[in-house]
């Protein structure tokens, strides 16, 4: 297998409230893909973090009584917090506080300045303080409100600079033509496709007020507006996530950066201009999913509506939740879950689809064959629904189709579950005559369980730990159904899904 790199990252995510379940979504998607191109060999490299600057922060802070930074490091700390908990293994943690990267955004904001595409101008617009960003007319609620946060928005006017979005429209078309996946899914590039061509605005690149923000390198009066800080994060970090190494020629272009719709527009049509405006090679490729909803409301701090990703962990575990998250809401588009949605998938599909086979399975070989698992031919029918099952799977993950993929082992577990039913091995096993029945029936059932686990390390990261080293399965590398002999002795386990109080 070659081995390519592979760069993914999350939104950085911003330091006035708590992380909440949303964030642990996206930030679990981007650690699905991380793991599995590991196992695919590749190169990888996983960035998430938090985005400290701007008015929202400020705010915050000041009805907290305490300053920006303050504000920001214990928010920050909790972020941080948050990825061991939910599994996610990412490489770095990056913070916008954090001068490595400040010096970096001066220079390469200079670098803008100085070739041309920064000029000065009057602002007038609907701006949304909790958002950080000026709405367009087109954009707007009912009543000139947010439609994300649902807030009456003022018509602000201000002298600032600008950032020269509008002079990119002829290159960012460019860029969605030659790549048409650029964005995925189909449906969000097209929305920014359609952004584009309606025609671009310069965007606001300073606020005057703002005072928790990096001052602009060459009017030092006017503080950066936090979207460009922000954006550049996931250039800034390559070059000091490695202490005393640049990583940035070995990783850059991003491979993926993951996110919800509420940020498209920053990312598939601001950022690639910024990095042309920078010289910077823009992304390869991003994947805009939806929202979790609470009823048919996103869940969100503001709204008050959220889930506590570290009560949901404590009691069902991080497997348990990110397999939930995949397996019920249609990656790339929104989704209601529920704590009694969140328990009948417990039970059904990990408890007793996966967990049961797997106990089953153990135990028969066990009692069978002294737990040695038998070398025997692959059945038939079996290859039939395995075969290619490892190319599909991973195709799927390329284009980002996390529940696909999901779905896809799933119906392999299922027809394991309906192996067994079919062959009943414990009425082979009192059948004295055909022990090479028997043997082939627990070597295809153990075949079968490895190369589903395998396929689900990335969603599974605790639990397929604990089985692949039951089953003796050395690698972690994705196989074939019949890629491994039998012969191998293989361990029980105590239940992977226990019952939920
Ligand atoms: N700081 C900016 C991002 C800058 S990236 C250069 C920001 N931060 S945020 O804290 O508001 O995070 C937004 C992101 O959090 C969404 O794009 C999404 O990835 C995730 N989500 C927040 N709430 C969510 C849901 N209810 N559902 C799904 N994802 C959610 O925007």
């Amino acid at each position: 297998m070659s081995s390519e790199t592979f760069y993914v990252t999350t939104p950085i995510y911003y330091v006035n409230a708590e992380p909440h379940l949303g964030h642990a979504y996206s930030t679990m998607a981007a650690d699905v893909l991380a793991r599995h191109h590991r196992q695919r060999g590749d190169d990888v490299f996983f960035l998430t973090g938090t985005d400290e600057h701007g008015e929202p922060v400020e705010n915050a802070a000041k009805k907290a009584g305490v300053t920006p930074q303050e504000l920001a490091d214990t928010n920050a700390a909790k972020f941080e917090g948050l990825m061991p908990i939910i599994d996610a293994t990412n490489d770095f943690f990056i913070r916008t506080s954090d001068p490595r990267h400040t010096e970096r955004v001066a220079e390469i904001m200079q670098r803008v300045y100085d070739n041309g595409w920064v000029t000065k101008g009057v602002y007038e617009g609907w701006y949304c303080p909790r958002c950080a960003d000026f709405k367009t007319e087109r954009e707007l609620g009912p009543g000139n409100t947010c439609p994300i946060h649902e807030i009456p928005l003022q018509k602000e006017r201000e002298e600032n600079w600008f950032f020269q979005l509008s002079a990119f429209q002829g290159q960012l078309e460019g860029l969605y033509e030659e790549r048409p996946d650029f964005v995925v899914p189909e449906f969000r590039r097209n929305e920014a496709l359609s952004f584009i061509k309606g025609g671009l605005e310069d965007v606001s690149l300073s606020r005057p007020n703002l005072k928790w923000g990096l001052p602009l390198p060459w009017d030092p009066g006017q503080r950066m507006y936090v979207w460009f800080d922000a954006l550049l994060n996931y250039v800034t970090a390559l070059g000091f996530a490695r202490e005393g190494e640049d990583l940035t020629d070995r990783y850059w272009p991003a491979d993926l950066h993951v996110m919800a719709k509420d940020i498209l527009k920053f990312h598939a049509v601001i950022w690639p201009a910024l990095c042309l405006a920078a010289e910077i090679e823009p992304p390869r490729r991003m994947v805009i999913h939806g929202y979790l909803l609470m009823g048919e409301k996103k869940m969100s701090k503001s709204l008050g509506n959220v889930l506590d990703p570290f009560a949901v962990i404590d009691r069902f575990g991080a497997d348990a939740l990110r397999f939930y998250l995949f397996r019920e809401v249609s990656f790339g588009q929104d989704g209601a879950i529920s704590t009694a949605g969140f328990e009948q998938r417990y039970e059904t599909e990990l408890a007793n689809d996966y967990g049961n086979l797997a106990s089953r399975v153990l135990a028969m070989v066990e009692r069978y064959r002294d737990g040695v698992v038998p070398a025997a031919q692959v059945d038939a029918t079996l290859a039939e629904d395995f075969e290619g099952a490892v190319a599909r799977f991973g195709d799927l993950l390329d284009r980002a189709e996390l529940t696909q993929a999901l779905d896809l082992v799933w119906a392999l577990v299922r027809r394991l579950n309906r192996f067994v039913e079919e062959t009943q091995p414990w009425v082979l096993a009192k059948d004295e005559a055909d022990p090479e029945r028997l043997d082939e029936v627990l070597y295809n059932l153990v075949e079968g369980l490895r190369v589903v686990t395998l396929l689900l390390v990335p969603y599974l990261p605790g639990t397929s730990e604990t089985l692949l080293a039951a089953l003796g399965e050395e690698g972690r590398a994705l196989a074939e159904l019949g890629s491994r002999e039998g012969g191998q002795k293989v361990e029980r386990v105590p239940p992977l899904f226990p019952k939920i109080e």
